[in-house]
């Protein structure tokens, strides 16, 4: 019989997050997956150090949570990782003159993976390769604590509102392939999804807020969706609701993505950060009830 260490929790101190420990992902058992699963719904965004998951022990981990998307196609076009269909490379490496991933060296704003389609992933899964030493930090925010910030009369103002995703632009700013930009966010592509949602795993209320840029609440004039948008987002993104992770190479670090936001520092593009990135299909639609 092997003897496994329980799964020791340590949250962040931050208003989301923890790390776990005495659990190796490649070897995973039952008891342990529950453990983890308890802990990613309890704090939103869990950090496993030291762990360099390989393309498949990256999947097989990802799997325990639910089937995976095939990985949205890259910058260059491309789908990236030859044999491995659901990994989307996050990389500002640029091999005989083309990317290998996306998201360049620059700023990655605050967003929610996908949130511009129908039915989003309900978990995104990073695994750091190559990382510089210093920027390229990522940070995430907790949408529970977002919700709960918002004064009543504001509460009351949006809570049966809809917001529309954009999907014109990635977190990097680049047009996403295919797509014609347009700056009217009443027209351009995207989904509209209910501001506030009931998570399906914790019952517990949230704001699902997607991207800044383009985005609109469905049936205002533009000027008051914008207003009412900014005064949301400085609520959502305040530093007290935040945790910033600065990377090893090793680790992994999956997110909630129904109920946390997360951001990418820019680096220098002078030295290399390559991440491996799986998505869990979401079970459920973003849902008011
Ligand atoms: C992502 C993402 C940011 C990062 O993989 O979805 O936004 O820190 N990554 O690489
Ligand atoms: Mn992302």
């Amino acid at each position: 019989m092997t003897l496994r260490t329980s799964v020791e929790i340590t949250p962040t101190g931050a208003a989301l997050g923890a790390e776990l420990r005495g659990v190796d992902l490649r070897t995973l058992d039952r008891s342990q997956f529950d453990a983890v699963h308890r802990a990613w719904l309890a704090h939103g965004v869990l950090l496993f150090r030291d762990q360099f998951l390989a393309d498949a022990a990256l999947v097989a981990f990802s799997r325990w949570f639910g089937d995976l998307d095939q990985a949205p196609i890259q910058e260059s076009g491309r789908r990236c990782v030859d044999g491995y269909p659901e990994i989307y490379v996050v990389s500002n490496v640029v091999e005989n003159g083309v990317a290998i991933g996306s998201l360049g060296a620059g700023e990655a704003v605050w967003h929610t993976d996908m949130s511009y389609l129908p039915d989003p992933p309900k978990a995104s899964v990073l695994m750091a390769r190559e990382v510089p030493a210093t920027g390229g930090d990522t940070s995430f925010c907790t949408m529970y604590g977002a919700w709960d910030a918002l004064p009543a009369a504001l509460r009351a103002r949006v809570e049966r509102l809809r917001v529309k995703h954009d999907g014109t632009y990635n977190s990097g700013g680049f047009v996403r392939a295919g797509v014609t930009p347009s700056d009217d966010p009443r027209t351009a592509p995207g989904t509209l999804h209910p501001l506030v949602c009931v998570h399906p795993e914790t019952g517990r209320r949230h704001l699902y807020l997607g991207r800044r840029r383009n985005a609109w609440l469905e049936g205002l004039p533009l000027a008051e969706s914008d207003a009412l948008l900014d005064e949301i987002w400085a609520i959502a993104t305040a530093d007290s609701l935040s945790w910033r992770h600065h990377w090893r190479v090793g680790d992994v670090v999956m997110w909630d993505n129904r109920c946390v936001m997360h951001r990418r520092d820019a680096f220098d593009p002078a030295t290399r950060r390559v991440m491996h990135r799986t998505q869990i299909k979401g079970e459920t639609r973003p849902s008011p009830t």
